[in-house]
Order: C-alpha cells, then sequence, then structure tokens
C-alpha cells in the first residue's frame, strides 16, 4: 500500500474523506495532521479522532497543528460544516488522546526518514501545516512523490469570494510556499469538484448498503446537504475533499491539464485567487473533468468492502 499523510481539517466532508482513505486496501494512512480551517483547532483535532474512532480505527495517530493561517486573519465555514464542524455525527469525546507532538515536527520526522519520492501528501485543508514544514526542513521534499491538494479555483469561480476556494483563500501564504516549491501536485480545485455532487439518488444508492461505515457517510452527506440548502437552495454539495481520495484510487476517473498553478496574495479583491498557467512541465496537474457516477461507485465499493 502507498504510504500517506493527510492533513486536514474536519469538516463535513473531509470526515467523508477520512471514510474513504482508511476503508482503501491500497492506501496505508500513516498519520492524520490537523489544521485550524472549516473550525478551530481543537475541533478539527477532536473531529479527526472522533471519526477514526467511530470507524473502530483509534490505531491511526492524530497530531494537531497550527492553530491560525502564517499571516491572514483566521477565516472559518460554520456555515457549510455546522458548529461542531462535523454536523451528521453525534459528538462525544474521543477516548483516543491526540499524540503529544506537532504536526509540521511529526510531518518533518516522518519524511526524513522515508526514501525519495516514497509517500504521498492529502491536503484538504488551508495549507498552513505543509508550508511550515517546507520552511523549517526544505529537504523532505526529496521524500515526498506527490501533494494532492483540494484547492483553488479557476472556471467555476470561488465559494468564499467571487475568485477565491475556502481553502487557499483561508491561508493564501502558505498556499504560494506550497505551489512554488515546485514539488509534483494534483490539484482538485472547484473547477473539479462541482462535477461530483451529492444528489439524493447517489445517496440513496449508499444508504441501501448496511454497515456503520455507509450509515456515517450517509449522515454526513444529508447533514452537508441540508446545509447547503439552506445558503445555496437549489444546488447539491460538492464532494471537494473526497475527490482526492477518489483520485488516488482510481486515477481513470480524472482528466488533467499539466500547469503550474500560483496564488495571488496582494490584498484586494482577487486576493487568494488561483491562477493556472498550462505548463507542459508541470510541476502541477490541474484536474479540468471528472466522472461522477464513477466516482461515486468507487465509494460504493469501498463501502461495501470489508470494514
Ligand atoms: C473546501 O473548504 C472546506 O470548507 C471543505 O472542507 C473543503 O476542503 C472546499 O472549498
Ligand atoms: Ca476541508
Amino acid at each position: 500500500p502507498r504510504p500517506l499523510i493527510i492533513d486536514c481539517d474536519p469538516g463535513i466532508d473531509d470526515a467523508v474523506m477520512l471514510i474513504m482513505a482508511l476503508g482503501s486496501p491500497s492506501l496505508d494512512v500513516r498519520a492524520i495532521t490537523t489544521v485550524a480551517g472549516n473550525v478551530p483547532l481543537r475541533l478539527t483535532s477532536r473531529n479527526a479522532r472522533l471519526v477514526c474512532e467511530r470507524l473502530g480505527r483509534p490505531d491511526i495517530p492524530v497530531f494537531a497543528g497550527c492553530p491560525r493561517p502564517l499571516l491572514r486573519a483566521p477565516v472559518t465555514a460554520e456555515d457549510f460544516h455546522g458548529e461542531s464542524g462535523i454536523y451528521g455525527i453525534e459528538i462525544t469525546e474521543p477516548d483516543v488522546p491526540l499524540r503529544p507532538t506537532h504536526a509540521v515536527d511529526e510531518i518533518i520526522r516522518q519524511l526524513k526518514v522515508m526514501p525519495d519520492a516514497s509517500v504521498t501528501l492529502v491536503v484538504t485543508g488551508p495549507m498552513t501545516n505543509i508550508a511550515c514544514a517546507l520552511v523549517m526542513a526544505p529537504e523532505i521534499a526529496r521524500a515526498i512523490a506527490e501533494i494532492i491538494i483540494m484547492g483553488g479555483a479557476d472556471t467555476e469561480g470561488g465559494n468564499i469570494t467571487p475568485f477565491a476556494e475556502f481553502n487557499v483563500f483561508a491561508d493564501p501564504h502558505a498556499a504560494a510556499i506550497v505551489l512554488d516549491t515546485g514539488i509534483p501536485a494534483t490539484i482538485l480545485s472547484l473547477d473539479a469538484t462541482h462535477q461530483v455532487r451529492a444528489t439524493e439518488a447517489r445517496i440513496a444508492r449508499l444508504a441501501a448498503i448496511p454497515g456503520e461505515r455507509a450509515a456515517m457517510m450517509v449522515s454526513l452527506l444529508n447533514a452537508a446537504n441540508n446545509l447547503e440548502a439552506r445558503a445555496r437552495p437549489g444546488t447539491k454539495v460538492p464532494m471537494h475533499d473526497p475527490s482526492t481520495i477518489a483520485w488516488l484510487i482510481a486515477p481513470e476517473l480524472f482528466e488533467t491539464q499539466p500547469s503550474r498553478v500560483s496564488v495571488n496574495v496582494k490584498p484586494g479583491k482577487e486576493f487568494g485567487r488561483t491562477r493556472v498557467k498550462p505548463s507542459k512541465k508541470g510541476p502541477h496537474r490541474w484536474v479540468t473533468k471528472v466522472d461522477a457516477d464513477a466516482l461515486f461507485a468507487r465509494i460504493e465499493d469501498i463501502l461495501k468492502g470489508s470494514p
């Protein structure tokens, strides 16, 4: 299985992503690191542990990272995730404690001892932790096979401003640091994730699958749709963060454009906007097209697999 570190800010769709990642036999989740984003760090860190515990995986180590973005003031997204961050899941305090190490130190520690191009990083929150790790220990880039990023927007326009997507807007300076390193990255932006929506028919197929994991995912998707209906009546929630795991397990469902992606960090109305410049040599792959039905079929496979 492919070694993976997941950096996230659960987040309803981060939680759905975690259900997929921990249910995919081809992925070996070595750590979950958390960051301030959809809700404050204390809650994203609790939520990651709670999801692992409910999935029967208290063995997955969870490390808390940065409590705020690098430079800008913090922004959160309770309107889309609920006050707890994972509206749809009953909240209890998880038994499994947070690991004592800071997420940034742990990312550096793990990457330092791994062979070249061997570890995949999945990032589904603001990129603060990854940026700090790459600033503190640039030599870890060697061990990174690829970074899979949920963030940014081009043709679709933004979801937090007319131009910016939440994860990049919440820490544009961190996103700029990560993208400017030139480390290979695949980017699932709103251009991709808006093609994959949790419609009632798709949720109904998941709901027909027995077991706790399917029930949990259905409850999360229904909760997300309830919040989405309040904010944007008539639309169904996009599968932002889950698309990263779908890319890892079924890249054939996606079309990509080799690009160089940059971030506007200049204050003003385009603050946090991503710019995509086609570039044969990369270093980025911008996802342009997703087979949404096939992606949902893969989610069904995961949920039907062994717990
Ligand atoms: C991204 O922002 C967050 O609210 C979601 O969890 C996702 O990572 C979508 O813009
Ligand atoms: Ca997220």
